[in-house]
């Protein structure tokens, strides 16, 4: 969702930063991109509806050159996708925003900006930021720092922003305010951007904004910085560990098709924790002995994929550490009026450990005193992880793709050795058994290469499934969350309308649905509930429905008339769910290639959601 990338080059043109690491942040989904670099002694724009490279050629053809310059991808939140809503906005001619986030307030602001005389040329309410700035950067005897200082004092909401004034060749201002911004050095060269993909092919060494944070820039680096209550203060440099390679698709077509086959390899990453440490509260951090000691029950809270996990994650949190554990999405919990309980551990899950609403609802828990916090999160140093006590991420490396594939199953991944971890010292699971965890944990990356040699199988049904408007997905018990991670992943990346049950509640209702242009999907591995799964089959059949089963050897399915069957090669025990989402990312991946519909960049869809 918007991403924000800026450079003061000293040596070089600003614009070929500007535009690779736009489309390195292509990533993060947007309809419309935008660059302004000062040239001389004008700012000169260049914006484009669509993709990177239309308004790099636009660039390119124009000879944009210059040292300093700031760039954006949009994804509409305020007004169409139109050029004049695209960023970077211009305030008469003498300062250029770039902002991701929402100023809430904007409708007052640009009543008293039009007050002033200014004219708005966009429905945005970014445009309020440029002629806010502008207006104090004229009063101020063109200060550019004290000039975003005072206007960002007026804004309520959240933001991060780049600016740059037409008259200053050396500075640029930031400014952070509950989405993420970094600066990043390089050799008389200084970038800024939303995440670290955008400039690892420049510099690794970076330093992350906190909230309520603006700084002054140069291209020798951070000139002055002061934080949130005005105080002059450093941000710690590090050097980011991401690879290069992880951010290119390599022999795949797709960044969904190789995050899929990369988990073998995300799963063991991450699962190495446990492996090598055993199931310890000190993989959770140092302090993880004494809080996990004290808590009396959990509540998870995220989004989306994440959300499923938790839901995954509160089954064997119940059945393994006998803790009780109850799962929110963040965007309900946060406007809720919730009973507090300072013994509850509160967890956060989230692949960008950026997500709005899911950092709302843990400082929501927090303002309510709820301490003890732990992030499971797959982005280093994002906002969640850095709000909270405790953190254990998840390995699973850059995910570019929009739909959530390997930090999912990475997630459920932490969770499962949370649980064990937790049951460990609650006295439910003894040696025996957690060397048993241990074992299942250790072969789970190799059978679930396994299930990739199924994907000629699931290809073949997702043609079947290309030609349909609908489908459902059923699941029972530990495996509902599977179906309902297969139901999302279907209808996100293929717009075919999916909807995911308890098996049980079929007859509750969806039973309504069905009839033989209904495919249904059932998650049916060998579990105690697999007699009652095959009930409900029965159904579906029975109304005419067309049943995509994902059984496992022990399962003992035979395929019939409206009766189709995938086996997974055997039974995985407790890890089952992970080794059942793989199929249903496959047949998603595959119904989306049959239909021709992109993948990796659903519409309307962002992959870090930094809004509301
Ligand atoms: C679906 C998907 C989203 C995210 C959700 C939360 O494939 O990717 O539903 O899971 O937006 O994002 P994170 O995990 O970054 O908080």
């Amino acid at each position: 969702m918007c991403g924000i990338v800026g450079a003061i080059r000293a040596h070089h043109n600003v614009v070929d930063f500007l535009t690779d690491g736009l489309k390195r942040l292509e990533y993060r989904g947007y309809d419309s991109s935008g660059i302004a670099v000062q040239t001389g002694n004008k700012i000169t724009r260049v914006r484009r509806v669509g993709r990177v490279q239309l308004m790099e050629n636009a660039a390119r053809e124009k000879g944009v050159h210059g040292h300093i310059g700031i760039g954006h991808t949009r994804w509409a939140t305020h007004g169409g996708v139109t050029e004049p809503n695209a960023h970077p906005h211009i305030s008469g001619g003498l300062i250029a925003v770039v902002h991701n986030g929402i100023i809430e307030n904007f409708e007052e602001e640009r009543a008293r900006l039009q007050s002033l005389g200014y004219t708005f040329e966009s429905q945005t309410d970014t445009e309020v930021i440029a002629h806010s700035v502008k207006h104090e950067y004229e009063r101020n005897g063109h200060n550019l720092f004290a000039a975003v200082e005072a206007a960002c004092a007026r804004f309520h909401g959240a933001y991060a922003i780049g600016v740059i004034a037409d008259d200053n060749h050396k500075e640029m201002v930031v400014a952070r305010m509950g989405c993420p911004l970094l600066v990043a050095f390089g050799n008389e060269e200084t970038f800024i951007a939303s995440d670290v993909s955008a400039v690892i092919a420049f510099t690794r060494n970076i330093a992350c904004l906190d909230d309520g944070d603006i700084a002054l820039l140069n291209a020798n680096g951070i000139e002055k910085l002061l934080d949130k209550n005005g105080q002059a203060a450093e941000r710690k440099v590090k050097v980011s560990e991401l690879s290069l390679a992880s951010l290119e698709l390599g022999p795949y077509s797709h960044f969904m098709q190789k995050e899929i086959h990369e988990q073998p390899r995300a799963i063991a990453d991450t699962a190495e924790v446990f492996l090598d440490g055993g199931f310890e509260p000190e993989n959770f951090g140092t302090t993880a002995r004494e809080v996990f000691a004290g808590i009396d029950s959990i509540k998870i809270l995220a989004c989306g994929t994440s959300y499923y996990s938790a839901l995954t994650g509160k089954y064997w949190l119940e059945s393994i550490a006998k803790i009780p554990t109850d799962v929110e999405i963040a965007s309900e919990y946060r406007y809720r009026d919730v009973i507090a309980n300072p013994k509850q551990l509160v967890i956060t899950i989230s692949q960008s450990g950026e997500t709005l609403d899911t950092m709302e609802a843990l400082k929501y828990a927090q303002s309510l005193g709820q301490t003890h916090s732990l992030s499971i999160c797959n982005v280093l140093e994002s906002a969640l992880p850095r709000e909270s006590e405790l953190v254990l991420y998840t390995r699973a490396g850059a995910e570019i793709g929009v739909a959530s594939t390997k930090a999912f199953t990475t997630q459920l991944v932490v969770l499962f050795g949370l649980a064990v971890t937790l049951g460990k010292m609650r006295g439910h699971v003894g040696e025996e058994q957690a060397r048993a965890y241990t074992e299942e944990l250790r072969q789970l990356p190799g059978s679930i290469q396994h299930v990739m040699n199924l994907e000629p199988q699931i290809a073949a049904w997702a043609q079947k499934f290309a030609e349909k408007s609908n489908a459902l997905f059923l699941g029972r018990g530990i495996h509902y969350p599977v179906a309902l991670e297969g139901a999302l992943k279907l209808k996100e990346i293929t717009y075919i309308h999916a909807e995911a049950y308890p098996a049980g509640e079929l007859k509750h209702g969806p039973l309504a649905l069905v009839d033989e242009n209904m495919p249904v999907v059932v998650i049916a591995p060998h579990d105690k509930l697999l007699d009652k799964v095959k009930a409900n089959m029965q159904e579906v059949s029975a109304r005419g429905g067309e049943l995509f089963v994902f059984a496992d050897l022990d399962s003992n399915f035979t395929e019939s008339e409206g009766v189709h069957v995938i086996r997974t090669p055997r039974h995985v025990g407790d890890l089952s769910p992970i080794l059942h989402t793989i199929p249903v990312q496959l047949l998603s991946y595959h119904a989306a290639l049959a239909r021709g519909t992109d993948g990796d960049k659903p519409r309307n869809l962002a992959k870090s959601v930094t809004v509301e």
